[in-house]
């Protein structure tokens, strides 16, 4: 008797010597801190989600930003693949939508002009004599409602927003969801949910600037892309879409097979020309509103690779082209060209003004969904 209650004793001490080992590195968590304040006194607040890995992810509810994503190397070590500001002040004044959620509309519409049951609507011009990303107001500079979700095992964090009837030009007042989620296989998964009141569009996406080389001093030019598509929406200058397909066959648009971003940047082409390098969209394959691998992103010397995952029938591959040095962002580094490059998960360009294309319009009683994933590993 005494024998098994001594047994009993000394597991117990095993377990609880074991539990207290447990570090934080091991563990899934969410922490919150605060980031900074808005000049009307508003708090910001940083969310980082961190998984039994030790992958982070760190949010702010300023535009339901991705500030900082720090993912191993093939030797295991941890550095941060997005551009950013080490300060809310370097988000309140960016005009290169580091890290943020854009929306209503991600992308152009052409002159910020469309219609919907034959009634016109006028949206900000803010892109030339064109509407980009959502406006001046646009998603990308509120601050969001914000939830953490504790998880033994994919913690994440919940934001709110309810962009109001008429804002930057929109009809109906639209209430809009965001969920990122850390998952233990390395996926920041980013779930979107909207409603509305009115009959409106909506297109929101995730703009982050990833350079998976862990110093964003280097350029994206040797990072390997693939993208599932065999055509693009070719642009007219200004880059609003001409509303045909073109094969990407033959062209510096071909990522069927992987391809380094800088192999075929400065081809004499005029798309390119327009662009000022790789700014727009791929059709993608198997479009049929379910989550698909859509494009890998591979850098050699780091070995990180980014699998990327949508249900979204388009991604905007935008190379940086407008990154000039001029924007001071983490720990002091001028970004310079083609330092990052994004890939924007979303509907054609300027679909509000392309009936032959899948539409962007939410009516009341239906809800918009989108899940998009950028899953980490090396090889
Ligand atoms: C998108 C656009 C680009 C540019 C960037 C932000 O990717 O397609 O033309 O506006 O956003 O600088």
């Amino acid at each position: 008797m005494i024998k098994l209650r001594e047994i009993f004793l000394i597991l117990c001490f095993i377990f609880i010597a074991s539990s207290c080992n447990t570090t934080n590195k091991d563990k899934a968590m969410v922490i919150k801190s605060l980031f900074g304040k808005l000049s009307d006194g508003r708090e910001v607040f940083k969310f980082t989600l961190k998984n039994k890995n030790g992958m982070e992810a760190s949010i702010i509810n300023f535009g339901a930003t991705i500030t900082s994503l720090i993912v191993p190397d093939k030797s295991g070590k941890m550095e941060d693949v997005v551009l950013g500001y080490d300060s809310l002040e370097g988000f309140v004044n960016d005009k290169s939508y580091l890290g943020v959620i854009v929306g209503r509309y991600g992308n152009r519409i052409g002159k910020g002009k469309f219609s919907i049951d034959g009634k016109d609507f006028q949206v900000t011009v803010n892109d030339g004599e064109n509407h980009l990303h959502g406006g001046t107001i646009g998603f990308h500079k509120a601050l969001w409602e914000a939830k953490a979700i504790e998880s033994d095992t994919a913690p994440a964090v919940e934001l709110t927003y309810v962009s109001k009837d008429g804002e930057d030009g929109y009809p109906g007042t639209v209430t809009i969801k965001v969920t990122y989620t850390l998952t233990p296989d390395n996926e920041l998964k980013i779930d979107y949910e909207g409603t509305t009141d009115k009959p409106t569009i909506l297109n929101p996406t995730n703009h982050a600037y990833f350079n998976l080389t862990g110093d964003p001093q280097n350029t994206i030019l040797d990072h390997q892309l693939q993208i599932e598509s065999d055509s693009t929406t070719p642009v007219v200058k200004g880059l609003i879409t001409t509303g045909a397909f073109a094969s990407v066959a033959n062209t510096p648009f071909d990522f069927r097979t992987p391809t380094a971003i800088g192999a075929r940047i400065n081809d004499n082409n005029e798309q390119m020309e327009f662009g000022g390098g790789y700014d727009h969209n791929w059709v993608l394959k198997n479009y049929d509103g379910k989550v698909r691998k859509v494009a890998e992103l591979y850098e050699p010397k780091s070995g990180r690779l980014l699998i990327y995952m949508t249900d979204q029938p388009g991604l905007q591959f935008y190379s940086g082209n407008f990154l000039d040095g001029s924007i001071k962002g983490k720990k002091g580094i001028s970004y310079q060209y083609r330092t990052g490059l994004c890939l924007e998960a979303q509907h054609y360009p300027d679909s509000p003004n392309k009936p032959q294309w899948p539409s962007v319009v939410l009516r009341p009683g239906e809800t918009y969904k989108q899940t998009t994933i950028y899953k980490f590993s090396t090889k």
